[in-house]
């Protein structure tokens, strides 16, 4: 939709893109810069010397949405000077807000929902023009199976692939379904294909993307919810049909050599299956991002997670019975509507029970159009939610000391993946259950699999001997 026609006409080329949120948008840009590349923009590292500013952003709690705002305060004043310059905003935020966003924010022109991107280098001129437009209509089909992402700030060791796009899950809290629509699986083939290039081109780890990863269908393309129909057809085939372990399973067997991982799981859709893959592939690595975002089953029934905690202890217990060197890390809200000191202890109690190796904690933001927002107060007192959000993090803290000390004294295998950002004499990696290690650069290479001896720890990292 083309909104006014107000500038002169200026040809942008150059384009900068900056990049918040989760990984998926990390993933968006890489194909946004492919987008762009093919039509002959070229992509630049400085905003002051870009003609197009791109912003890919994310809606998940207030805050991410207030420092976007920010940002785009401080390119005011270059806007003023340079008036050919064009602001963007991708992502998230652009699909929940839509025109608003241009009626708030003066300096943006351009508005681009995750499932708009084809649409990039057609905008672009249209902003050339004059014209302010913004782009949002949400796809049951778009997967970008055909774009090969352009990896430029990835340390061409480990890049990311998606697989899943949308979430047909509705948790009370989230604002992820509105923004990112329904859930679609990618081709397969697409994805292994691509997996196979990045390592031709000497990349030693994939992670694979989705909102919820666990649910991944592929039956010949578009949304999930309609596979029970498809399976209805007369010529449907089933051997057609790959779900998440089956493609675990083919890339693991395609890509030995590579190192997989993959986020995000949901704990009601990852199967028996799927752990039996992790626990038969070496090149699978022993961890599994797995949100119950509470322990208290009243909360949970509330956030409409459609897991018990049962279940979820359950399943911890079966992973850890398969694999016993798994990680396993989670995502926990605190302070949901109506929260109260036993809940909270519900969640500490959930904590102890499953001594996560890290985790990722966050204060209720009531998100518009959410479920939550409509039905569920935001009653719980900012001190309160401050409080417990230190309670979590104390913990998880001790857990996580806990977990790193069983390396101490012994050798690990890490895979290189840069230079420490403390010492320029350190490099750092990954071992299979993602925990940071810090050692000598000696002879080592980044991209290089070495193993390193453990002497001691703290709650983030393992420090390696020299
Ligand atoms: N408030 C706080 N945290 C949220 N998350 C998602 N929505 C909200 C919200 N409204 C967290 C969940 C999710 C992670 C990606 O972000 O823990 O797993
Ligand atoms: Fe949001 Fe729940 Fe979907 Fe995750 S699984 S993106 S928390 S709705």
């Amino acid at each position: 939709m083309s909104l006014s026609n107000t500038r002169v006409s200026h040809k942008s080329n150059k384009v900068y893109i900056e990049t918040y949120g989760c990984q998926m948008n990390v993933s968006d840009s890489e194909i946004v810069s492919s987008i762009l590349l093919k039509n002959n923009f070229s992509i630049i590292d400085d905003p002051y010397k870009a003609d197009v500013i791109f912003f890919n952003t994310c809606s998940i709690r207030d805050k991410a949405e207030q420092r976007l705002r920010n940002r785009l305060n401080n390119f005011k004043k270059l806007k003023k000077d340079k008036p050919y310059l064009k602001i963007g905003v991708l992502g998230c935020m652009a699909e929940r807000l839509k025109e608003k966003l241009i009626e708030q924010e003066k300096i943006v022109d351009m508005i681009m929902g995750p499932d708009s991107y084809r649409n990039i280098p057609y905008v672009i001129r249209e902003a050339d023009m004059g014209n302010k437009s913004v782009n949002v209509i949400l796809s049951n089909e778009e997967t970008y199976a055909d774009i090969n992402p352009v990896r430029r700030s990835s340390n061409n060791v480990t890049a990311f692939i998606s697989i899943t796009r949308g979430c047909d899950n509705k948790c009370s809290f989230c604002v992820v379904p509105l923004t990112r629509g329904m859930e679609r699986s990618r081709n397969p083939i697409s994805i292994i294909e691509e997996a196979k290039h990045l390592h031709d081109e000497g990349y030693k780890q994939i992670t694979l993307l989705g909102q919820n990863v666990d649910s991944y269908l592929w039956y010949g393309g578009g949304p999930k919810k309609d596979y029970k129909q498809a399976k209805r057809e007369p010529n449907f085939d089933m051997k057609k049909t790959w779900n998440f372990s089956r493609l675990l399973d083919e890339m693991a067997v395609a890509v030995p050599s590579m190192r997989i991982r993959f986020s995000t799981s949901n704990p009601q859709d990852m199967t028996e299956d799927v752990i039996d893959v992790i626990a038969k592939h070496d090149n699978i690595c022993k961890h599994i991002h797995l949100p119950i975002q509470s322990g208290s089953s009243r909360i949970l029934r509330m956030m409409r997670r459609g897991h018990t905690k049962e279940y979820y202890k359950d399943l911890i217990d079966r992973i850890k019975s398969k694999i016993p060197d798994c990680a396993i890390t989670h995502d926990m809200i605190v302070g949901y509507p109506s929260e109260t000191d036993y809940d909270h202890k519900q969640t500490l109690d959930l904590m102890n029970y499953v001594r996560y190796s890290h985790g990722f904690m966050f204060k209720y933001s009531e998100r518009p159009g959410t479920y939550a927002y409509r039905k569920h107060k935001d009653d719980v007192k900012e001190e309160d939610k401050d409080n417990r959000l230190s309670d979590l993090i104390e913990l998880q803290k001790e857990h996580s000391f806990g977990f790193n000390k069983r390396y101490v004294g012994t050798n690990v295998k890490v895979l290189v993946e840069g230079v420490s950002k403390k010492s320029d004499e350190k490099l750092f990696g990954r071992n299979s259950q993602n925990i940071v290690a810090i050692f000598p650069k000696n002879n080592n290479k980044i991209g290089d699999y070495i193993d390193v001896k453990i002497k001691d720890c703290t709650s983030a990292t393992l420090i390696a001997e020299s």
